[in-house]
């Protein structure tokens, strides 16, 4: 798989698909991330990636020449009809779909390529939204700044899905989410720790009965601050 990260902080993303699953995607040729300045998109003499808002308002809005620009530049068009196959062009900003599970998955089995756009809390100007995008995400009911920390969330949700970039391959089957219910408590050594006592159950090796106690503890935890998990609303997408 193939991403790129088209946004006004470059320096944000310096470092921070060095880190684990990532970087070992990254080292094993699993996926390519790329990280483009809109700036370096702008032709005129101020390099001017945002303008104020037609009709007046608050804030700045990104405008649309350098984002057309970088998205011809890296598709070899900007008609969303026309993309490759395989190739979507997500912009991150709170009016999105709610970024879930599903939609990680979804992603991660049926794209090749992957652009994200980082939108301006304050708004991308809508033309970027009618012709370029294909998926307009939010990773929540909350407002960021910037979509720089989404596509961080985005990526790593998606790459972590990809065939082979978990070490083990039932690791991520057996995740919060993809069962539909949040993950059961984990425990390691030592078995008893300033008083603290590990689940006898967990201790004894019977693994019909660890099953049967990881279920449970998954369902009451999911029960207790999740409900609407449980009640198939919100659970995907
Ligand atoms: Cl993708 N962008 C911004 N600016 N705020 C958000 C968000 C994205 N998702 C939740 N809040």
């Amino acid at each position: 798989m193939k991403i790129d990260v088209l946004t006004i902080f470059p320096e944000f993303f310096r470092e921070v698909f060095d880190f684990g699953i990532i970087r070992r995607a990254k080292l094993a040729g699993i996926v390519e991330i790329n990280v483009h300045d809109i700036r370096e998109f702008t032709t005129d003499k101020h390099r001017m990636v945002d303008d104020r808002p037609f009709g007046g308002g608050d804030g700045m809005v990104l405008k649309p020449e350098p984002i057309f620009a970088a998205i011809e530049n890296l598709l070899g068009t900007s008609d969303r009809s026309k993309y490759p196959a395989r190739t979507k062009v997500v912009l991150l900003s709170p009016q999105g779909r709610p970024f879930k599970q599903a939609a990680a998955k979804e992603f991660a089995d049926d794209a090749e390529r992957i652009l994200i756009i980082c939108g301006r809390y304050e708004g991308v100007d809508e033309r970027v939204n009618e012709t370029l995008v294909t998926d307009e995400v939010s990773i929540g009911d909350y407002v960021l700044s910037g979509g720089e920390p989404a596509a961080v969330v985005v990526v790593d949700a998606i790459v972590r899905l990809l065939p082979e970039a978990l070490g083990s391959e039932t690791s991520a089957e057996n995740d919060s989410f993809s069962s539909g219910l949040l993950d059961y408590p984990h425990y390691t050594r030592p078995a008893e720790f300033r008083g603290m006592r590990v689940p006898d159950v967990l201790l004894e090796g019977n693994h019909a009965e660890i099953e049967k106690w990881r279920k449970a503890k998954a369902l009451e935890k999911t029960r207790s601050i999740r409900k609407d998990l449980l009640e198939g609303e919100n659970g995907e997408m």
